[in-house]
């Protein structure tokens, strides 16, 4: 009895050993844990979820705080300077020197041309040529994807009002998920006969 209970004891702490080597073995593979990778590959079809709680904060007060994989780092670079903030899209979304520095360094490292989610590296391809678009709805892949919804769903739409409030219709938006069957557009139940 003694001496099994031994090798159970020692079969258990080379199991336990085993794995945290193995745990170990799995991280920083492409950056991330690449087994985890793997197992999530559904993930990645979309674009990186919003991992700071700055950007998060201070960029979700007045719509949901777009991934920063939804634009390239040349229009992160135009739109997060101290000057561009203060005209926002016709607001003041003015920040502090060292929050906008923490913002703009997360949003530039974070930008579609710099990640491997799918349709990251479509906008990425997309924009790699030309100016830096400003607007996520501008982008030909984004504004094709919308052309068939009819105005009185967006603009008429007291739930949405705005294309850019993809958070509205796209139920998994804040996960960077903006697959066909998650969409539900308010006040629309039918909206897809
Ligand atoms: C004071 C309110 C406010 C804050 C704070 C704010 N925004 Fe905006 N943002 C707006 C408005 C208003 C629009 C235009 C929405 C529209 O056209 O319907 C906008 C639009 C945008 C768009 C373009 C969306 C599109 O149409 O594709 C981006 C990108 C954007 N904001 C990024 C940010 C980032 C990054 C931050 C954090 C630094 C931020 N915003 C903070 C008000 C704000
Ligand atoms: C009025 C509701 C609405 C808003 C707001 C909206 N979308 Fe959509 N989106 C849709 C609908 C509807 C579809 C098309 C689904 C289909 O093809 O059947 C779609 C499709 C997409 C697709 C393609 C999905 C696929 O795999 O075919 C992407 C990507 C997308 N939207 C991203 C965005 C982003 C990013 C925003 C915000 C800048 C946004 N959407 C705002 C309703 C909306």
């Amino acid at each position: 009895m003694q001496k099994k209970l031994k090798v159970a004891a020692l079969l258990l702490a080379a199991a336990l050993l085993g794995s945290s080597a193995y745990a170990e073995a799995e991280e920083n593979i492409f950056g991330e844990n690449f087994v985890g990778w793997l197992f999530n590959f559904q993930r990645t079809k979309g674009v990186k979820p919003v991992t700071d709680k700055q950007y998060q904060d201070e960029c979700g007060e007045c719509h949901f705080a777009y991934q920063p994989g939804l634009l390239p780092a040349k229009s992160w670079e135009a739109l997060l300077t101290a000057e561009a903030l203060r005209k926002h899209f016709g607001v003041n979304a003015e920040l502090d020197n060292d929050t906008l520095k923490v913002i703009h360094d997360y949003a530039v490292d974070n930008a579609a041309d710099k990640s491997w989610y799918k349709r990251s590296r479509k906008i990425a391809v997309a924009t790699a040529e030309g100016p830096a678009p400003l607007r996520i709805t501008e982008l030909r892949y984004i504004s094709r994807k919308h052309h068939d919804i009819p105005e009185k769903m967006i603009r008429g739409n007291k739930g949405v009002k705005s294309l850019s409030f993809c958070d509205k219709c796209h139920t998994q938006a804040a996960k960077g998920v903006y697959d066909a069957d998650t969409v539900a557009v308010p006040n629309y139940p039918d909206w897809d006969d």
